[in-house]
């Protein structure tokens, strides 16, 4: 990676934007608008553990989970910034049953905006990396009217932008428009957020494997396989791997990004679609993934490629290193191939 010009984000959006013959600047403007929020959280964040906005609003979010305050807030700060600025026809977010339509008297646009506010909730109180993660479609539907649940509803494979902002140890933002995967990290003293990893590439292969092992007895056979292969000792294929899992899926795949690394949030006899969600989760980080040279599955199928059926709708996932999610995806197909036999034989 060569050493980053001394560059801010919304600079580097708009020279990227020159790159789409057909842009109009409006990508630049609605992802300025959604550094300011990431800038507001992140002050959030960062004060947390100093005012009392720590715990529960005592409020369920969609799936049945106790929402922090946190999480709230960052929902409320980002549609604050973006539903004002003309760019979209509708919006969706983690923390809300349904889409969110734009509030009159401001314009609906062309584009549509899913985002998860706050990720990793679960580590607010205990001072480990969290995020927010954010995916970008152009609308389906006729233009001018409000937006749809078509809008929605998209593949992955048709986000025209997707990004994340990990508040860890810096604030950093990371964001692709198709065009390479770029890094950025919030100066606090002046507010800007600074090039600071231009054209991500990923390790196509790594030794680090990120899972949650405590729900081991409940794996597909074919990935009990695969982690124990992982812990075997041999040189030439760099085994055994270490094992590093925050919690937070945005700082797990950051890491993975970053140093090489497979990310794996499988279904299991007690969650058949994982826990982690399509939509505002899975597809942005798959293509910010594939953005960057790797590759992203549910352990059969791309994740881009998944139809979605509705929006909060999970879905397992491998993502990472190349090399390492081909390799898990054949120890699963390699079991269902001996499992078949087994029962033809039986
Ligand atoms: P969120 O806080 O948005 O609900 O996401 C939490 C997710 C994800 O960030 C992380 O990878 C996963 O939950 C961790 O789940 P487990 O605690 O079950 O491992
Ligand atoms: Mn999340
Ligand atoms: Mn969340």
């Amino acid at each position: 990676m060569n050493k980053p010009r001394f560059m801010t984000v919304v600079r580097h959006i708009i020279e990227e934007e020159k790159m789409h013959p057909e842009a109009t600047g409006e990508l630049s403007r609605l992802l300025a608008d959604f550094t300011l929020a990431a800038k507001v959280i992140s002050l959030e964040v960062n004060k947390a553990g100093l005012v009392d906005i720590l715990g529960f609003t005592g409020d369920n979010n969609v799936h049945g989970e106790k929402v922090k305050k946190l999480d709230m807030f960052a929902h409320d700060m980002l549609i604050k910034a973006m539903d004002h600025g003309g760019h979209f026809c509708v919006m969706a977010s983690e923390e809300e049953e349904d889409i969110i339509h734009i509030p009159s008297p401001y314009k609906v646009g062309k584009y549509v905006l899913l985002f998860d506010p706050l990720d990793g909730s679960s580590n607010i109180d205990v001072n480990i990396s969290i995020g927010t993660i954010f995916s970008i479609y152009k609308r389906v539907s006729p233009p001018g009217k409000p937006g749809t649940v078509q809008d929605v509803l998209q593949q992955g494979m048709h986000q025209i932008a997707a990004g994340y902002v990990v508040y860890g140890s810096s604030t950093i933002l990371v964001y692709s428009t198709g065009h390479g995967v770029h890094g950025f990290t919030l100066d606090p003293s002046f507010g800007e957020f600074l090039l600071s990893h231009q054209n991500i590439q990923i390790p196509k292969k790594s030794k680090i494997y990120s899972i949650n092992e405590g729900n081991y007895k409940y794996w597909h056979p074919g990935l009990k396989k695969y982690i124990k292969y992982l812990q075997e000792e041999d040189t030439t294929t760099e085994r055994p791997y270490s094992s590093r899992y925050v919690g937070s899926m945005v700082a797990d795949i950051h890491r993975s990004l970053l140093y090489g690394g497979i990310f794996m949030y499988p279904a299991d006899s007690r969650s058949p679609m994982g826990k982690l969600r399509l939509m505002y989760e899975c597809n942005p980080m798959a293509y910010i993934i594939e953005a960057a040279g790797g590759r992203a599955s549910n352990g059969k199928q791309r994740i881009l490629e998944l139809k979605p059926k509705s929006l909060h709708e999970r879905t397992p996932v491998f993502i990472g290193s190349e090399y390492d999610v081909k390799m898990v995806e054949e120890f699963i197909a390699r079991e269902e191939i001996e499992e078949n036999i087994l029962i033809k034989e039986s």
